[in-house]
């Protein structure tokens, strides 16, 4: 372990410690990087990793929530595809963008968010950055609440949460504590275990939620349950930070998935929110997403802007600009924005059949458990119920890859795998 003291000298067993680890007998040299210890995967994208190793034909990744056609395959909108053909010919230059992004795609995107007709945005209420994706949202807002926010730098997270939140908000500074969410006895939403704990946080805290179709539950609260949350969270002077990655994605209409967004607004809280467009327009790899602040004042929006801006230049300058003119053309033309609604619509069609050919192969296969969740959580992801042990023995004896908290990628699940599937999850659960 390597000490200073107060002289800021080290201790000499510590000394001799640091030059055993950090220099190299063999080469004669001093090495920098002697100390590092190696970290382990990450454990969602790790899967991928894991899963490109592995040489069996008819293996089944289940991990990243990324969505896949009927054959396994990534999957670009045609939408997507028809936007690109048309940059293309306007020839753009590659000149850098703006701090805050592309203000086309950062007016388009909020309104697509908070709703057409959001007052807030009328007034001039709200900020919005464009962000490197719902990660990189998250990143600049947790390091605007660490540096602004006057009250607890404390961060509640619903247990379980996505993986990347808490390292996120922990490198950012801020404190992290969870709140109960999950009821593993029903493989529900614990409505009533998550009221008692907003009811205790500390006031002035920051809350994150998942704006819909929960990662990694599929578990989302039903709208009165969210109209619950909001008068609670809003007497308890609770900030919520909306996570939302998966607009469209849950019910397949995308106002009806920021319903809770919308209301917790119109109910008056200062919300921020993180949105992803990776998963609703499939574009993952662009890195295009907004961060959404909703002020009080439009002093407020202009400092907030101000310090946002301050925030982002040395993280990465500007954020990337081919997906957002992307997604900008998408929302910003009714015909693209009708056919991408339709597509988008297609996408959670898929999955939820789906979960009904799962339910219906494992119920085959003589499963005597109750597979019902498969079929009621919605969204991207199904979390299955299975223990670690039941998770290790399906990569481990049928190539099926999944995050170990038995999460599965619903997106992964095609008419041709599902049988075999079943067949696996039915034998490790047997
Ligand atoms: C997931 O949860 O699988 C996705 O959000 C992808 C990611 O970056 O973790």
């Amino acid at each position: 372990m390597r000490r200073v003291y107060a002289s800021g000298r080290l201790h000499s067993s510590c000394k001799l410690n640091l030059l055993l680890r950090n220099f190299s007998v063999a080469t004669g040299r001093w090495m920098w990087w002697g100390d590092v210890p190696v970290g382990p995967p990450d454990a969602i994208l790790g899967i991928t990793e894991a899963f490109n190793k592995d040489e069996k034909a008819n293996k089944i990744n289940l991990g990243v929530g990324a969505y896949r056609d009927d054959d396994g395959k990534p999957y670009v909108l045609p939408v997507v595809r028809k936007v690109e053909e048309r940059l293309m010919e306007r020839r753009l230059n590659k000149e850098y963008i703006g701090i805050s992004g592309i203000p086309d795609f950062t007016r388009a995107s909020a309104r697509l968010a908070l709703g057409k007709e959001n007052e807030q945005i009328s007034n001039g209420l709200t900020v919005t950055v464009q962000t490197l994706s719902g990660t990189g949202a998250l990143r600049v807002g947790a390091a605007f609440i660490k540096r602004f926010f006057p009250f607890n730098k404390v961060v509640y997270l619903p247990s379980p949460s996505w993986g990347n939140h808490l390292p996120i908000f922990r490198d950012s500074g801020l404190e992290v504590k969870t709140y109960r969410y999950y009821d593993a006895d029903t493989c529900g939403f614990d409505f009533s275990g998550m009221m008692k704990d907003l009811e205790n946080i500390p006031e002035k805290s920051v809350v994150l939620l998942h704006a819909c179709a929960h990662n990694p539950t599929g578990v989302d609260p039903k709208q009165d349950q969210w109209q619950e949350m909001s008068h609670l969270m809003k007497s308890r002077k609770l900030l919520p930070f909306f996570d939302m990655a998966y607009q469209g994605f849950a019910s397949g209409c995308v106002d009806r998935d920021a319903f809770a967004v919308h209301q917790f607004v119109r109910d008056g809280h200062e919300i921020l929110l993180a949105q992803s467009f990776a998963k609703n327009m499939g574009l993952y790899g662009e890195r295009v997403g907004h961060l959404t602040l909703v002020c009080e004042s439009s002093d407020q929006v202009k400092a907030v802007e101000s310090q946002l801006k301050i925030i982002i230049r040395p993280m990465y300058s500007s954020p990337p600009k081919h997906g957002a003119l992307i997604a900008s053309e998408i929302l910003n033309t009714s015909e693209l924005y009708d056919q991408w609604l339709l597509e988008l619509k297609g996408l959670a069609e898929r999955i939820i059949n789906m979960r009904h050919k799962l339910m219906e192969n494992l119920e085959n296969e003589g499963s005597t458990r109750s597979w019902m969740h498969v079929k009621d959580q919605i969204g991207m992801f199904c979390y299955t119920g299975l223990d670690q042990n039941q998770c290790e023995r399906l990569v481990r004896e049928f190539s099926v890859y999944l995050t170990k908290d038995g999460r599965i990628s619903m997106a992964g699940v095609t008419t041709k795998n599902v049988g075999d599937l079943a067949h696996a999850i039915h034998t490790v659960t047997k």
